[in-house]
């Protein structure tokens, strides 16, 4: 099958989180499997785009609403990423640094949707698959049904939306709708949400299929998912979750080039030993006492609001115990409170804020725990990739997490699990922790038992397969 992905991240060209993970990986391995999937996305200005080398594929031009903008698709020439990738050029649009965090993201996001339909719609022949993910994208169902310009030749393509974060929409005033290319507007409750265009809930509506990361993250969303919970319950029979892999080509802590000390299942307690002394001395933190990490975005879905006060408590009552290595950014007030706390507890604790891909990797091979008490999380990667470095998650059970983490209270479990984003729940983890920590063999047991666990894309692939043909 021919299959596009339409994505507003894709590793290694540009990533704020887990969604280019995915995008990087997905089409890759379904190219293996035999298909031929291709990745289209902003050309954002990253280092990527200047390392290497691309050729032009298709000019174009379009409106977004009165205004009239040429876009040029460039196509990267080695197939090095295992796939196609194509990027969007839009002068005075596109071409940022970032991926998101601009004020003009929704004009950003609705011309990059508009220039790649037109493309699409510029081809002699029709993919089989368009594969949209996030709201970013999730309008182009729409236009492919109900765009005069586009429903002659797009309308019946199967559409895929898969929902990484709920939480964002897209959201814009109805005074935008003008940005849509010509559309029937008998159709206007297809792109309606409570007196809102809410792209996300029009690419459920208008999606052939619609996936979510998790089975866990699915049924919680007809519960709790920023407004959308009754649609979800209308349409849930055409949704579905499909567990995320990981890329353990990336991710390998035998082969990774992050990392100083490679290891495998058989040498993992001293490969982890290697690379932590390298972290505390780093981070001037004691390498004899456990070691937890946190890694991600500093958000309100990833309880990194609760960070600080569990600090404090974990080091009030569990005094020289154990150490603790943040590395996040997002919101700037915990960013400031997470720095803060350096000076309180020197060789303890540390953290980098920022974003920094081959820390992360350290982290996940030298640390002895990764702590995620995420309020949301639709699959998470994190602790998939902690598990592939023998590193034990402590997770809250909720979405992907409770869908990939066994409690060690449970038969052939290796993680350790809590009901609640709590200060309370992250300090009797953290006594959790210390004690798996202190039982050697135990903490051996469970590292080589999580190593061995297949989370590989090829399992995922063939579950898009079924929902693709279904
Ligand atoms: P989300 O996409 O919601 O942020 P995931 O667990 O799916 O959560 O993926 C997060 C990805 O982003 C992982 O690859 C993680 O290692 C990475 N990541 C998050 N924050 C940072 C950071 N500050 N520096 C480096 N990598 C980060
Ligand atoms: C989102 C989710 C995260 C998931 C990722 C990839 O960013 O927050 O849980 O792992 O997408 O699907």
């Amino acid at each position: 099958m021919e299959i596009i992905h339409i994505s507003a991240e894709c590793y290694p060209m540009a990533k704020a989180g887990g969604l280019g993970d995915v995008v990087g990986a997905l089409p890759k391995y379904q190219n293996q499997a035999g298909h031929f999937a291709k990745v289209v996305m902003p050309m954002y200005r990253t280092k990527f785009l200047y390392d290497n080398q691309f050729e032009v594929d298709f000019k174009g031009a379009a409106y977004l609403g009165d205004v009239y903008f040429e876009f040029t698709i460039i196509k990267q020439v080695t197939n090095k990423l295992g796939f196609d990738l194509y990027l969007v050029d839009i002068n005075g649009l596109l071409d940022r640094e970032n991926v998101y965090g601009y004020d003009d993201d929704t004009e950003r996001f609705t011309a990059f949707q508009i220039a790649v339909i037109t493309w699409l719609n510029s081809w002699e022949h029709e993919p089989d698959i368009v594969h949209c993910h996030d709201h970013h994208t999730a309008l182009i169902p729409f236009m492919m049904k109900h765009c005069y310009a586009f429903k002659t030749k797009l309308a019946n393509i199967t559409s895929i939306v898969t929902i990484h974060n709920a939480q964002y929409q897209g959201w814009m005033s109805w005074d935008k709708s003008y940005y849509i290319p010509h559309w029937d507007t008998w159709k206007y409750g297809m792109l309606d949400w409570k007196n809102m265009i809410n792209p996300l809930a029009s690419g459920i509506k208008n999606a052939w299929r619609v996936t979510t990361v998790s089975n866990s993250y699915l049924e919680e969303l007809t519960k709790n998912s920023n407004g959308l919970e009754k649609l979800f319950e209308y349409e849930r029979g055409k949704c579905f979750g499909i567990l995320n892999g990981i890329d353990h080509d990336v991710w390998n802590p035998s082969t990774d080039t992050y990392i100083n000390h490679h290891f495998n299942v058989k040498t993992v307690d001293k490969g982890k030993a290697e690379n932590k002394k390298i972290i505390c001395e780093n981070f001037k933190i004691n390498p004899d006492l456990p070691l937890i990490v946190f890694i991600g975005r500093l958000v309100g879905e990833k309880a990194a609001d609760i960070l600080p006060e569990s600090i404090q408590q974990i080091f009030t009552h569990l005094k020289n115990q154990c150490c603790i290595v943040i590395l996040g950014s997002g919101d700037p007030v915990i960013e400031a409170q997470l720095k803060a706390l350096q000076n309180s507890y020197k060789g303890l604790y540390n953290a980098y804020i920022g974003y920094n891909e081959s820390l992360s990797h350290v982290l996940y091979a030298g640390a002895d725990f990764l702590l995620m008490p995420s309020r949301v999380e639709p699959c998470g990667l994190n602790q998939m990739y902690a598990m592939r470095y023998g590193t034990v998650p402590m997770v809250r059970s909720t979405g992907g997490l409770k869908d990939t983490v066994i409690d060690i209270g449970d038969e052939a479990g290796y993680g350790i699990r809590y009901n609640n984003a709590s200060v309370a729940d992250i300090l009797y983890s953290t006594q959790r922790a210390i004690d798996v920590y202190n039982d050697k063999d135990l903490l051996q047991t469970i590292r080589k038992r999580m190593m061995q666990i297949d989370n590989s894309w090829e399992k995922t692939v063939a579950n898009y397969d079924a929902i693709y043909s279904f």
